[in-house]
């Protein structure tokens, strides 16, 4: 499904400084097997190692498409990880082959969705709120609307929601039971940014038309054939983060349909390492932050920083080898400027410059490594999905934190909720940082 190739982090060829050495990692290799062991054994009872073997999946999601397959639309109403790989799946598949509309609202920007409700028919849309928690206040506001809107205008709202939560509970869990609209599970062992192969992500995937029995496929060909892998990948970045102080990795596809997948890594790499607290309570403040650029594209934006700048990042480079035949025609040949261009492909060029920055990092000693997938299709999407989950959850056990909660998030939320005058949070935390709030500059 997909190579991965090492050699850009190497000594040999970036140097000591920045790169790691031969005895380094097979010194560390030894250090870490047992904890590799032990992950191999004990990972099967982790919620989204086991959501891949549910046979429910696959015939649930089928009649649910089945259900509802005379709506034009589908929206899905969530944020995080209750977003993010339906919108990576979404991503790989070409517009004119989406089986239905499948728009996915993960934002509460008033502005865009305005625009976005005033052309909607919401006779012919099914929405989807999908929430793990059922608490989740950007949501929940949504689905409010929603809800609101569908019931005006004298719609169904049994046929016009279908939930996706936790199995007991939560609001929507409640609400679900109270008005008999139908709610999948997530199972409870199951976090949102570890969902994309439950309900989560397979029943907007279903919808655009793609193959959820492939996708799981690359997943479970990644859990019997690539833990090794996925432990050599978790290791150097690890090594890579602690020892040569790359605290940033930049994840950089050379492929449009990879945009989202590598939105989707950055907040599985970012929630679940970034920690400030390890197993113990001990301060660590772990993590390293996940940086999102685009081939060709940010050649002519960021990786001017990358090469020259702080020497802090290891760039990771996708690559999908699929050919599409589309030829620059053999035009201006006299100008010496684009005569090496006729009868190029553009598959051509793009190689070439993926070729090139690569080998500009490795000659500025700027660590790379290369993903490279043989086709992009659905089996390879669901196999990436998986390693990268896998390698999140055994670096967590490198670092020493739980990669499973994210705790620091809970702040911003409760001042938010004080502000609103939720029952139960204090305003006070707002009221102090009005000082602050006030303290500004005009600009005319
Ligand atoms: O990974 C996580 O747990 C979070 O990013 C959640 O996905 C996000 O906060 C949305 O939560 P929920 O699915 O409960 O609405």
């Amino acid at each position: 499904m997909f190579t991965v190739n090492y050699s850009g982090i190497l000594s040999e060829h970036i140097g000591e400084k920045d790169g790691l050495t031969g005895r380094e990692i097979k010194y560390f290799k030894a250090q870490f097997e047992q904890e590799f062991k032990a992950f191999v054994k004990e990972h099967s009872k982790l919620g989204f190692c086991q959501i891949i073997n549910d046979r429910s999946l696959v015939t649930e999601a089928t009649e649910f498409y089945k259900q509802n397959s005379d709506f034009d639309n589908l929206v899905v109403l969530g944020i995080g990880g209750s977003a993010l790989g339906a919108k990576a799946i979404k991503n790989i598949i070409s517009p004119a082959k989406l089986s239905r509309n499948v728009f996915i609202l993960d934002n509460i920007d008033p502005f865009s969705l305005n625009d976005f409700f005033e052309g909607l028919d919401f006779e012919k849309t099914l929405f989807l709120v999908i929430s793990k928690s059922g608490e989740t206040v950007e949501t929940l506001s949504q689905f409010m609307y929603c809800y609101g809107k569908v019931k005006s205008l004298g719609l169904d709202a049994k046929r016009h929601f279908v939930f996706v939560t936790d199995p007991e509970k939560g609001f929507l869990r409640k609400l679900a039971n109270e008005e008999g609209l139908k709610a999948y599970p997530v199972p409870q062992n199951l976090g949102g940014r570890f969902s994309v192969l439950s309900f989560v992500g397979l029943l907007p995937a279903i919808f655009m038309g793609a193959d959820i029995q492939e996708i799981l496929k690359g997943a479970k060909s990644i859990e019997k054939n690539c833990l090794e892998q996925m432990f050599d990948f978790s290791l150097f970045l690890y090594l890579l983060n602690t020892r040569r102080d790359k605290k940033n990795v930049v994840m950089m596809p050379y492929c449009d349909r990879l945009g989202e997948f590598s939105q989707w890594f950055s907040q599985l790499w970012a929630e679940s390492l970034g920690k400030k607290e390890g197993l113990n309570r001990e301060i660590l403040r772990t993590g390293q932050t996940p940086i999102v650029a685009r081939g060709v594209t940010d050649q002519h934006s960021q990786l001017q920083l990358y090469l020259e700048g702080p020497k802090d990042k290891v760039i990771i480079m996708l690559k999908s080898l699929e050919k599409k035949e589309l030829r620059i025609p053999e035009i201006l040949t006299h100008h010496e400027s684009v005569s090496y261009l006729c009868n190029k492909t553009f598959d051509q060029l793009f190689e070439a410059e993926y070729l090139g920055t690569y080998g500009a990092l490795i000659k500025e000693k700027v660590p790379a490594i290369l993903i490279e997938t043989e086709r992009l299709d659905f089996k390879t999407l669901g196999g990436l999905f998986y390693f990268f989950e896998l390698s999140t959850a055994f670096s967590g056990r490198l670092y020493g934190i739980n990669p499973f909660d994210q705790p620091g998030v809970e702040t911003g939320k409760k001042i938010a909720f004080g502000y609103l005058g939720r029952a139960g949070f204090s305003s006070e935390e707002f009221s102090a940082m009005k000082v602050m709030l006030n303290d500004k500059f005009v600009c005319h």
